[in-house]
């Protein structure tokens, strides 16, 4: 449960537990994490009241937002949730002023990959070595194989 206290004007907002675990699965990195969390926006997803999934987006250059977290509960996963969460910031942006949306996976993440392309994004670069270089201390496997490259995408709305 999420414990919300008001304090005169304003309203102290605890981030659940749960929300944090999701935001790890979509991020293992916590140091990231607390880097992106504070100049981001946070969707999510509910189902019956409860959380189900997460997206964070981040305003990055002038017009442009990056998907910096997204993640689906695992038992809520392949119903098209994390495709709703996408579509939601896809038509959102498209209300504003926003026109280039991007987001990073790994090479390892297949369906991830797969996923973005349904929702029409394209790879436009690799960031060779990220995961390694970058706050990742703990080395990261998906689909057998090692996530050591940040594949890039974008969308032009
Ligand atoms: C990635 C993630 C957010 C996708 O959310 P989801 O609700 O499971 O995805 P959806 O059900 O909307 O899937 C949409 C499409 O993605 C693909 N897809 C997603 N997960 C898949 C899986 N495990 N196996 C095969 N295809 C998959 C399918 O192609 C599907 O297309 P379809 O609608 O044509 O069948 C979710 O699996 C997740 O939280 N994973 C762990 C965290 C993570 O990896 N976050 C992203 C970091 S970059």
């Amino acid at each position: 449960m999420t414990l919300k206290i008001q304090i005169e004007e304003i309203e102290i907002e605890e981030i659940d537990n749960n929300i944090y675990e999701l935001l790890l699965l979509g991020d293992s990195s916590k140091e990231m994490l607390n880097d992106y969390l504070g100049r981001s926006q946070i969707y999510l997803a509910k189902k019956s009241g409860n959380v189900v999934g997460i997206i964070v987006i981040m305003p990055t250059r002038p017009k442009t937002l990056e998907i910096v977290n997204i993640a689906v509960r695992e038992e809520f996963q392949k119903k098209g949730i994390g495709k709703q969460l996408i579509n939601y910031v896809i038509s959102m942006a498209q209300k504003g002023e926003t026109r280039i949306i991007e987001i990073g996976t790994g090479n390892c993440g297949i369906n991830q990959i797969a996923l973005y392309q349904k929702c029409g994004f394209r790879i436009v670069g690799v960031d060779s070595d990220f995961f390694i270089k970058h706050h990742y201390k703990e080395e990261i496997y998906e689909n057998g194989i090692q996530c050591k490259d940040m594949i890039r995408m974008q969308m032009y709305l």
